[in-house]
């Protein structure tokens, strides 16, 4: 099939990628020249494993292409799949301005049938507007449907999410459409759920905005745990053994960060709020979240007594592992306090040091984790990396001013940090 993909983030990105190996032909379009230029050689400008090989495999093939020229696109494709940006506006509201932007330019563009897939997360109803802005603008009055397929990958194993989903939205208003979708979904052999177009919007946020639930609702049954002390990893397991709570995404940590959850969350209270519902626990498992950050902060002064003039190593600084994303890491807030009272802080990760770097302008960037660690009065784990948990803590207690750990993926066993002499401090255990 021929495919035009707008927009080349996360998720344009990987769609457009992973469409092509499946043997489609696939147009990706963004307003970002130098980007173009970059995916144009073969240069995946985010870390996201596995995604640079294909992407240069369909290169090699010529099956992928890149291009500015949204009209170029537009001709050569009968299905356009939307996934341009939709960043958060002051008011977190979802800023919609480049989807309608691209609505405006595929009407103008479009000669014969297309089918219009909105990809990125948007407010319930963007499917009608989207309808509604083409019709205006499409003066030649060309056959075209909208449709709703919301993404449902995840940062750091983004290519396996999308080739082999749990489940396949699609929000349809024609059969034409439907038979469409089907043809470019069935070959991936998942389950198809098919309804229309507002709740395949809805599926989406309602999906993140409960996981997010999740997490806060773990969050505080953390705080409980420290005060009662009891261990939130036993408690975790127990509820997840009963098969309607389930095991994932009921680690407690630092709080939930990334481009998706934070920003998802706040459009969605906005967007009840319009409509007439104030999604009040919504508000509660964003205050949570925010809380989280707040008591880890609080967690590293009561360890250090004094934070003023004391060096701290992070280790971590993306939002979660296996991704060099820094956008909205619980790491920038608490790094920031620490650095307002008067720390001093290096910072090793992995993946994220060349983004971190551009937010964070007074870290010092270290080699590795033992470079961090050497001299600093303690060592915070802020994303849980394999290779943390595999660190020499022998040789971490040695290079330490102190043997301080204050974990906030709990990623160390308690009883074993403190056989070794560490003070060990970490979530809910
Ligand atoms: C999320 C959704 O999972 C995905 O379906 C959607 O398409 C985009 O948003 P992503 O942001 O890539 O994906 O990361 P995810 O793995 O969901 O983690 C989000 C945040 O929650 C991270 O900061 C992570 O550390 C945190 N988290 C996750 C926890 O603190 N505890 C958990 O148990 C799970």
């Amino acid at each position: 099939m021929k495919i035009c993909v707008v927009g080349t983030g996360y998720v344009g990105l990987v769609t457009g990628t992973c469409f092509a190996d499946l043997g489609n032909d696939v147009i990706c379009v963004d307003i970002d020249k130098e980007k173009i230029e970059k995916l144009q050689k073969g240069i995946c400008p985010i870390y996201e494993p596995g995604l640079e090989e294909l992407l240069r495999r369909n290169l090699k093939e010529g099956r992928l292409f890149f291009t500015t020229d949204l009209g170029h696109g537009t001709e050569n494709s009968e299905v356009i799949f939307i996934a341009v940006g939709t960043p958060p506006k002051q008011n977190g509201e979802a800023d919609l301005s480049f989807v309608e932007d691209v609505s405006r330019k595929i009407a103008h563009t479009m000669k014969s049938y297309r089918l219009i897939i909105e990809k990125s997360t948007v407010p319930v109803q963007t499917g009608e507007w989207v309808k509604r802005t083409i019709s205006r603008y499409n003066t030649h009055k060309i056959d075209f449907d909208v449709a709703s397929n919301p993404e449902f990958l995840r940062e750091g194993s983004a290519v396996s999410d999308f080739l082999k989903p749990e489940r396949i939205v699609i929000g349809v208003e024609s059969e034409r459409a439907k038979k469409i979708l089907f043809e470019l979904y069935g070959p991936f052999g998942r389950p198809i759920l098919v309804t229309d177009i507002k709740s395949a919007e809805l599926i989406k946020h309602a999906s993140n905005s409960f996981l997010a639930t999740k997490i806060s609702f773990i969050n505080a049954i953390s705080v409980i745990c420290e005060k009662v002390g009891a261990n939130v990893e036993k408690v975790a397991e127990g509820m997840g053994m009963d098969n309607r709570i389930g095991q994932s995404f009921l680690k407690a940590g630092v709080g939930f960060g990334g481009f998706c959850f934070p920003k998802d969350l706040s459009a969605f209270i906005r967007i009840s709020e319009k409509i007439g519902y104030d999604f009040g626990l919504l508000r509660e498992v964003e205050a949570i979240n925010e809380e989280q950050k707040k008591n880890f902060v609080k967690k590293i002064e009561s360890a250090l007594w004094v934070v003023s003039g004391k060096t701290i190593a992070i280790l971590g600084l993306a939002f979660k592992p296996n991704t060099d994303d820094m956008r909205f890491a619980p790491s920038i807030d608490i790094i920031r306090q620490l650095e307002t009272e008067g720390a001093k802080i290096k910072a090793f990760d992995p993946q994220a040091m060349g983004k971190a770097a551009e937010i964070l302008k007074d870290v010092e960037f270290c080699d590795g984790p033992y470079e961090a660690v050497e001299g600093a009065d303690a060592m915070v784990i802020m994303t849980e990396w394999n290779e943390f948990r595999e660190l020499d803590l022998n040789k971490i207690k040695n290079l330490l001013n102190a043997p301080i750990v204050i974990d906030g993926r709990n990623i160390y066993d308690p009883e074993k940090m403190k056989k070794m002499g560490f003070n060990y401090f970490c979530i809910g255990r």
